[in-house]
């Protein structure tokens, strides 16, 4: 297994451009959660970031770049409607599916005629973007299906023996992952990955975008083992309720303790021996909280976690309810009648 040094991005910066250069892996901050990066030309490079997480070959990787100028290299076409999006929101957490040119690796596209691209709004990410002076290949920093990284140490837990660097940049501001829209057709510009970058901003700035989240339910696809669409989540069984369902879930608690519990709201919390953690009330703040929430209960040994899914459905909160739906089940429909 691999040695694992994690140092800070401060004074690491060209040790890490260095790893680059030989094809090497290093794990980065950004503004929205950490990226495992390698160089998106090299396919054996490509190749290596898949292992590592051991994701699957069709899901594609984006594609980091430094600049807008960078993408248009890197796309076939480059419309409108791209020169937009980029004027108003990058640097900044939103990726665009584009028609793929031929400068990078194929393997970023796992086949599809098409990459994603993002420039990212991070200190350190556009310092080694920079330093590198090539396009990085970076999913987020974490085994595939499980939560992405907000901190350096949550890349450790997930990567150590997998990657050779991981450059410490501090929390993650935003705390969950890009937007992405679909722009690489003629159709309405459509968000596969609903993100900071909002619909309410994305449809300010360019017109007509439509919402189209890919929902395998966990319930449905738990019943064919293999075929289970689970992401985001954490190790621990979670299960997701809403208020009405309260009186069911403090049920189902007390027949599973001890659970853990994430909930912002003051009415539904849970004394010891469970763990509730009381969330942030602002959409932002709620969502640079969430990984580091999920993975602290995750650690703990307890038999469940239960998340009280907020009430709340425009904004951030879109992306927010979006994630908790993939890392968590429905609570069994049994309790839920009770
Ligand atoms: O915030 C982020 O986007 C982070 C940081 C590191 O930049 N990266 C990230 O990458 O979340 P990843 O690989 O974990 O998620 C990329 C998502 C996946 O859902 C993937 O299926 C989708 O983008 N994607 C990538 N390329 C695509 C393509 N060509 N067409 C459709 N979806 C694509
Ligand atoms: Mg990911």
């Amino acid at each position: 297994m691999m040695h694992t040094r994690i140092e800070p991005a401060t004074t690491s910066l060209m040790l890490a451009v260095e790893y680059l250069r030989a094809g090497e892996l290093v794990a980065f901050p950004t503004e929205t959660v950490y990226g495992l990066g390698g160089d998106a030309r090299r396919d054996d490079v490509v190749r290596k970031i898949y292992a590592a997480k051991g994701r699957p070959g069709n899901n594609p990787v984006i594609v980091h770049v430094a600049e807008a100028d960078d993408a248009k290299e890197y796309a076939e076409h480059w419309n409108g409607v791209a020169e937009r999006l980029a004027k108003h929101f990058w640097p900044g957490p939103l990726t665009m599916i584009l028609p793929r040119g031929q400068k990078l690796s194929a393997a970023v596209s796992a086949g599809r005629h098409t990459v994603a691209v993002r420039c990212p709004k991070h200190p350190v990410a556009e310092a080694l973007l920079r330093a590198f002076g090539g396009p990085i290949a970076a999913p987020s920093a974490n085994r595939s299906g499980f939560t992405s990284p907000t901190a350096a140490s949550h890349v450790m837990a997930e990567l150590a023996g997998r990657v050779p660097l991981i450059l410490d940049g501090g929390p993650c501001r935003i705390g969950l992952e890009s937007t992405v829209i679909d722009i690489s057709s003629g159709d309405v510009p459509t968000v596969l990955r609903p993100g900071a970058v909002t619909l309410e901003m994305l449809r300010e700035a360019i017109g007509d975008v439509q919402l189209s989240i890919r929902t395998v339910d966990n319930n449905e696809a738990a019943a064919s083992p293999g075929m289970q669409d689970r992401h985001y989540a954490p190790r621990t069984p979670a299960c997701r309720f809403n208020k009405s369902q309260w009186p069911a879930a403090l049920a189902w608690a007390q027949q599973h303790q001890p659970v853990g519990l994430i909930s912002c709201d003051d009415a539904v919390l849970l004394a010891a021996p469970h763990e509730t953690v009381r969330m942030p009330e602002d959409e932002f703040e709620y969502a640079r909280a969430l990984y580091g929430a999920l993975r602290e209960l995750d650690e703990k040994g307890l038999k469940a976690i239960l998340v009280l899914m907020p009430e709340k459905n425009e904004g951030v909160w879109v992306a927010v309810a979006d994630r908790l739906r993939r890392a968590t089940v429905e609570l069994p429909a049994a309790e839920a009648r009770r």
